[in-house]
């Protein structure tokens, strides 16, 4: 039975203040599993309290979980009911760990292209990323799991991330940064942690104006706000301005004892010394215990009024309540990882994104291959906190054996790329293979029928990456065998936009992201055909200096202020209005099917009816998208917005009509004075397979 708001206050008024300040900090964990821990308050019957990361699954340290394919792949798919089923399937896993909360999705969001975490995060535009925001919570919550939405808000670069304040227009906060996270918490998300940074002047974690006035009174969050790790950075005025809960509460010393690992420190005590770039994005840790006795103390001198504490409290038992945790022991969950392997693997293979094809893919059966490239005897993961012991991992050039009936020849051609790990994974030195040789993989590359390249990037928590270029030699891997075999394809596993100077040198390019434990299968079904390539891109590709984030005041900014100029042009909003194309548009995917785009009506303002038609003699997925615009807006608006979107299935030769929910966000402007106001009418709706590819209009 769960309790009722009575029986709530009953306990505020029952527990001493030192009891209340034990349930607003964290303490280590002593099972060691938990990324943050409560110990509750065994005398009345508060129970324990787990967090764990992430958003690609759960990280609890000797119980291995389904590693997702990134935030990204998901988006890439356009299809949240995907992300609704990877939020049961992590929320059941979670459950079964004993972990109550689940330190994700992360929401921020992709601004600039270099950002280390992007692959943790959805799309550059925010009607994409809260229709995944709303479903993933949706999924988790509906497990009886805590969501906890991250990084509240602007955490949209690694470097300086803990220092940095963002100097942003209430307008651009609205309309793009926000929205992910607003959807969330209509969605039902129990908790939202705050980021590090600060905005306009106000660090996340004390910043009263978001936290209070627009999270907490204007959205009526009624969960508990949960600061970044060693990112409380006050005590009265974090728990004034609306903090409820300080994590990790614990010193860095206990953090990485029940994490097991050793303390990597020097002299100035900053941990990650060996790659002294990432100090740049960690927080100072020796922030901590500010919710300690720090703020019994401001409670007795008044600083903090009492009752504040017992809001934080309140909402901290109330989530506790809401997911059973006053119902006794809740025992081991059910997970069944089998279940969980084929929603990840679906989901690396929906957002698979065919960027160019020539006619060589979808591959023959028989077909005999090369697989090259200094990844494919792994699978490919981002570095930090995401990082995860995954239950089961097919690597690329193991899923492509599997499923290849002709010969393959696997060949690394190069050193593996240099991968940060906060695991300790990085200084895995017990590889005893040969020094991999360029020319053994061009040499395997020229005697196959078709050579597939596989490239990535190295992404991590904590730091950006210095351009948009592969490492290390991958280019000229690529170029080499694209001189020798006219079949090459090139799958690009990164953790966002790339530059591919080689593009119209090879006969096909895949976007696979970092797909999860699954990396191999899923591209294997690709590269056959089994399933029709169907994802589409959630950010757009560009060279490096056509972004709008190309100034160091923009990115990563100077003097401690990062400032975005850019304001709504971000994406393919910027592009829209500059006379320089991108690489790849936002919403860009071939497919192995042929569409014909027939027809469009407005069945009302919020909703248009297409319908089109698969010519090709296969199935294929179409995501059918819809951006709106109107003729009455200024300079100072985008020229158009993503309004919805639809992925169908269609059967070769068949004609079907979908129906195409328009998103109010998209017809909506919100300036200082006025709050939120409607745009004027009359609206034109673009029905494109891309931001650069419209096929029908309709006005409504
Ligand atoms: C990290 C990350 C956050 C993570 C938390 C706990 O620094 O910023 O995403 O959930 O700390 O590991």
């Amino acid at each position: 039975m769960s309790l009722v708001p009575e029986e709530i206050e009953q306990l505020i008024e029952e527990l001493t203040l030192e009891e209340k300040i034990q349930l607003v900090h964290g303490e280590a964990d002593p099972e060691g599993l938990a990324t943050g821990y409560l110990s509750g308050v065994e005398r009345l019957g508060i129970p324990e309290l787990r967090l764990a990361d992430g958003p690609l699954g759960v990280r609890a340290r000797g119980h291995p979980a389904t590693l997702f394919p990134a935030s990204i792949a998901l988006a890439a798919t356009f299809d949240p009911n995907l992300g609704r089923k990877q939020g049961v399937a992590m929320g059941r896993e979670a459950k079964a760990r004993k972990q109550d909360a689940l330190l994700g999705p992360g929401v921020n969001l992709i601004r600039v292209p270099h950002c280390g975490r992007n692959f943790e995060y959805y799309s550059e535009d925010p009607v994409l990323t809260a229709a995944f925001a709303h479903s993933m919570v949706t999924g988790i919550q509906s497990e009886d799991v805590i969501a906890t939405p991250k990084h509240y808000v602007a955490n949209n670069q690694e470097t300086n991330r803990a220092s940095v304040d963002v100097d942003v227009s209430e307008r651009a906060l609205r309309e793009c940064y926000l929205p992910g996270f607003k959807a969330a918490v209509d969605a039902g998300a129990g908790s939202v942690m705050t980021a590090y940074n600060s905005v306009n002047g106000s660090f996340m974690s004390e910043n009263r104006s978001l936290v209070t006035d627009v999270l907490k009174s204007e959205w009526g969050f009624d969960g508990y706000v949960v600061s970044d790790w060693f990112g409380t950075v006050s005590t009265v005025g974090s728990a004034n301005g609306g903090l409820d809960l300080e994590m990790p509460g614990i010193t860095r010393e206990e953090m990485w004892e029940v994490f097991g690992l050793e303390l990597d420190v020097d002299e100035e005590g900053t941990v990650f010394d060996e790659t002294e770039d990432m100090s740049a994005g960690m927080p100072d840790m020796s922030n901590t215990k500010w919710f300690a006795e720090p703020l019994a103390e401001a409670v007795r001198t008044g600083e903090v009024p009492e009752e504040r504490v017992d809001d934080m409290v309140t909402r901290i038992l109330r989530q506790m309540d809401r997911i059973g945790l006053f119902e006794g022991d809740r025992g081991e969950g059910n997970s069944t990882e089998n279940d969980h392997r084929s929603v990840s693997e679906s989901i690396a293979a929906r957002g698979t994104v065919l960027l160019e094809n020539d006619g060589v893919l979808p591959l023959a059966d028989g077909v005999d291959i090369a697989v090259v490239g200094p990844g494919v005897r792994e699978i490919t993961t981002g570095g930090g906190s995401s990082e995860m012991d995954a239950l089961y991992e097919v690597s690329t050039a193991e899923g492509i054996e599997d499923r290849a009936n002709g010969d393959v020849l696997v060949e690394r051609g190069l050193p593996k790329v240099e991968q940060v790990s906060f695991f300790g994974r990085d200084e895995d030195d017990t590889d005893q293979r040969p020094d991999p040789r360029l020319e053994d993989a061009v040499e395997a590359a020229a005697t196959a029928e078709v050579a597939v390249v596989v490239v990535q990037d190295a992404a991590t928590e904590a730091r950006d990456r210095e351009n948009l270029r592969l490492p290390g030699r991958q280019d000229q891997l690529v170029e080499e065998v694209a001189a020798v075999n006219e079949n090459t394809v090139v799958v690009v596993q990164s953790s966002g936009p790339v530059e591919l100077p080689w593009r119209s040198e090879v006969a096909a390019v895949l976007e696979s992201w970092y797909p999860g434990q699954s990396d191999g299968d899923a591209l294997a079904a690709v590269l056959f055909g089994d399933v029709d390539a169907s994802g589409r891109l959630p950010v757009t590709f560009a060279n490096e200096r056509d972004y709008p984030t190309s100034t160091e005041e923009t990115f990563p900014g100077a003097g401690g202020e990062v400032h975005y100029t850019e304001d709504l042009f971000v994406g393919y909003k910027h592009f829209d209005v500059s006379d320089v194309e991108p690489t790849y548009p936002f919403g860009h995917g071939l497919s192995y099917a042929e569409f014909s785009y027939h027809s469009v009506e407005a069945v009302d303002e919020r909703q248009v009816r297409v319908t089109i038609e698969n010519t090709a003699d296969r199935e294929g997925r179409e995501v059918v998208q819809a951006y709106v615009s109107s003729e009455s807006v200024g300079e100072d608006r985008p020229v158009r917005e993503l309004a919805g979107f639809v992925p169908v299935d269609v059967q070769a030769g068949e004609i079907v009509t979908v129906d195409i929910d328009l998103e109010d966000l998209a017809f909506a402007q919100y300036d200082d004075s006025e709050g939120w106001t409607d745009l004027e009418g009359p609206f034109t709706v673009e029905i494109a397979r891309s931001a650069g590819d419209t096929r029908l209009e309709v006005t409504l």
